[in-house]
């Protein structure tokens, strides 16, 4: 893969955020990484080397199984896929469908794929047991929501000794363009100097249908909004305005394990853009940061724009509004805001007809969560599922 080298990094603390670089190729050949002028070439076996020790998690609730096996297809065999699923269980038990759907691929694929119910009670006691009850409800059940089945998944990623974890949703109508995402990871990870790294997903286009025809739109609604708030935050601090943030709300991301394990989260679908703000809670250098190897590495942010356009399912107004919603109550509760951004995002969300979400609780990192125990665990009360996998 041949991608743009960064043309402008905004600096916050240890924290570098480098904007939109463009996929100049998607796949390119030769031996060591090559950087010539303002493009860096990334050989496809460098790639893999990134890939072998990367898992995917892929979140689903209740996603249409051709859609989710279209998903699983287009993850390079490298990588260990982690299905984290809160689909519904009932007569029709929609999760047992997902696994039959990923016995017969791994039957023919020979790859690795764990799945894993967010509601199983062997998941919910593992979780008690290793000492990481955040993500349980009253009831000492996991909560729904996104965020809490990719933090599943990225435990178990730790669990599996790798050093890599990417994010693709279910609901990715185009197997090509999670190709690309996984690539776009892989490819990205050796251009950071860090070992604490995020990738970032910018999407070419997002298309829909107008009057009949094709419109390739470029940011999604939600997004627009999200980065925009997300830029003055930082402006906040800088004193410089910025448009920096593209990828406020980007499901399809990546971190190295070292950077997931320290961050603290928000859930359901505040986990994204909330990740960049605690990213500049932790090591922005405003307050006092609690962990100093990343503050002397520094923390790097890419956000690299794919060739693909992202065609997924679209869930309606209310879900949209669900979604600002966590956004940017998630930015409003850091205590890295300033007041008058507070005000300005209460104004956002009435427009909108919503309330700031001020209960919403952090969930701690989990770096102190006894991974391999918690995967014992799961084994031993037959809460996961591992296909063509042997431990
Ligand atoms: N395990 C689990 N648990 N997965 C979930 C849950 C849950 O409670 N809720 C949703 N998912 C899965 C969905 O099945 C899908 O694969 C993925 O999470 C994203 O959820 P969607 O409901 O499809 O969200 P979206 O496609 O509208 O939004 C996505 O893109 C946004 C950026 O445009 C999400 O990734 C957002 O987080 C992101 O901000």
């Amino acid at each position: 893969m041949k991608l743009e080298l960064p043309r402008h990094t905004e600096r916050f603390g240890s924290v570098r955020i480098h904007d939109i670089q463009r996929v100049v190729l998607l796949d390119s050949a030769g031996e060591g990484i090559e950087v010539e002028a303002s493009v860096c070439s990334i050989p496809r076996s460098k790639i893999q080397e990134i890939e072998r020790k990367m898992a995917i998690i892929i979140p689903v609730k209740d996603e249409r199984l051709k859609v989710i096996e279209g998903v699983i297809s287009a993850i390079p065999s490298e990588c260990l896929i982690i299905v984290v699923s809160n689909s519904k269980r009932g007569k029709v038990d929609r999760f047992k469908m997902e696994r039959d759907m990923i016995e017969q691929h791994v039957h023919y694929a020979r790859r690795a794929i764990w799945a894993i119910h967010q509601k199983d009670h062997g998941v919910s006691k593992a979780f008690k047991e290793v000492g990481y009850p955040e993500l349980l409800d009253d009831n000492g059940v996991i909560r729904d929501g996104k965020a809490e089945g990719m933090i599943i998944g990225m435990l178990l990623a730790k669990a599996a000794g790798k050093e890599y974890v990417g994010f693709i949703d279910a609901d990715n109508y185009i197997p090509g363009a999670v190709h690309e995402y996984v690539k776009i990871y892989g490819a990205a990870f050796h251009l950071s100097q860090s070992p604490y790294a995020m990738v970032r997903i910018s999407w070419a286009y997002k298309p829909k249908i107008l009057e009949g025809s094709l419109y390739f739109s470029k940011w999604g609604r939600v997004s627009a909004v999200t980065n925009r708030y997300l830029n003055k935050l930082i402006a906040s601090f800088t004193g410089f305005e910025t448009e920096v943030v593209k990828t406020g709300n980007s499901g399809e991301h990546a971190m190295t394990i070292r950077l997931a394990e320290i961050l603290d989260y928000k859930p359901r679908f505040a986990i994204e853009p909330y990740e960049i703000v605690n990213i500049l809670e932790q090591f922005g250098g405003i307050v006092e940061p609690k962990y100093d190897e990343p503050m002397e590495a520094g923390v790097e942010i890419f956000q690299i724009e794919t060739r693909n356009p992202h065609f997924h399912e679209e869930k309606g107004d209310q879900h949209l509004k669900d979604m600002l919603c966590d956004a940017l109550s998630a930015i409003m509760s850091s205590s890295i805001c300033p007041e008058s951004l507070k005000k300005e995002l209460q104004i956002e969300l009435l427009k909108e007809g919503l309330q700031p979400r001020d209960n919403d609780r952090t969930i701690p990192s989990f770096a102190h969560v006894d991974a391999k125990l918690f995967l014992d665990l799961l084994v031993e009360y037959n809460a996961i599922h591992m296909f063509g996998y042997k431990r």
